[in-house]
């Protein structure tokens, strides 16, 4: 990866879904500057808009006013230099663990021997040594997002966007893959954004929060988490940064957030 690389600009954007013929307002004026190998979350009640701004930046909707700008270039189309992970994981089902991974490198340069070597070091890296030949059906829904988080990575993408990847598990496997995607993150230095809806997820893992608020999608506030990693949940400065984070949202809102996506 190029030193350097990853810098997310987002200047003055704003997107509007037509809907019955009426124009829809989902983001207003997103501003927000990521800087390389930040790891940034993103939170908000359902519908105010966090998948929309994952899909403009990593290019899957190129509908939008203002500009997003990766290291000083428009955003044009899905890239492999932007690596996207969903709250199910899209493993193919007739495809092995590696093969599933090696999708990632479909339009890469390399050759065939460093394919094989990229997909062998990401399985470590996921901690999936062993289940290289495995089939999606035989894995836990932990191990299948282990999968598709190698498989937005094997490219070395210069970002890589999570909507919402834990949001299915259970709360146990949900802790232990933080903490796994923490160690990733620090291991590849590689600029991250996380949607969640979970406060305490958001807080754990970034470097800041960004605060959205629906109808029309805004950013609130952006509350910095300055807190060396790896985090201690049980700390009360990570309770103090939680307490900052969940103070933005109204009791109803709260209520909200709890609520499954
Ligand atoms: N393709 C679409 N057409 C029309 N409206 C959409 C479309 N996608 C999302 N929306 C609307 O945009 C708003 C934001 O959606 P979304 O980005 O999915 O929010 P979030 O991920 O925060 O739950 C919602 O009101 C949703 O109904
Ligand atoms: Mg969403």
């Amino acid at each position: 990866m190029a030193n350097n690389a990853g810098t997310l600009e987002i200047r003055q954007l704003n997107k509007q879904y037509e809907v019955e013929g009426a124009p829809l307002q989902v983001l207003r004026d997103i501003n927000l500057r990521i800087e390389p190998g930040e790891f940034v979350s993103i939170v908000g009640t359902s519908g105010c808009g966090k998948s929309t701004l994952l899909r403009l930046i990593v290019g899957l909707e190129q509908d939008y006013q203002g500009e997003v700008l990766l290291d000083g270039r428009r955003v044009v189309g899905t890239s492999l230099d932007r690596g996207i992970v969903f709250q199910e994981h899209r493993l193919f089902p007739w495809l092995t663990v590696q093969d599933n991974i090696a999708l990632g490198l479909l339009n890469s340069d390399l050759t065939e021997g460093q394919k094989r070597q990229a997909v062998r070091e990401h399985i470590a890296l996921v901690g999936l040594k062993g289940f290289e030949s495995a089939w999606p059906h035989q894995l836990s829904g932990g191990m299948a997002q282990r999968v598709a988080i190698a498989r937005a990575l094997v490219n070395r993408p210069e970002i890589l966007l999570l909507d919402e990847p834990f949001g299915a598990l259970d709360a146990i496997t949900r802790a232990h893959l933080q903490q796994e995607l923490q160690r990733i993150w620090q291991a590849e230095g590689i600029t991250t954004i996380l949607v969640t809806h979970d406060v305490e997820e958001a807080v754990f893992l970034g470097d800041k929060v960004v605060v959205m608020e629906p109808r029309p999608g805004r950013v609130r506030r952006i509350v910095p988490v300055p807190l060396a990693h790896p985090r201690e949940r049980a700390s009360s400065e990570f309770a103090r940064v939680k307490q900052e984070v969940l103070a933005q949202f109204g009791a109803r809102e709260e209520a909200l957030l709890a609520e499954p996506a």
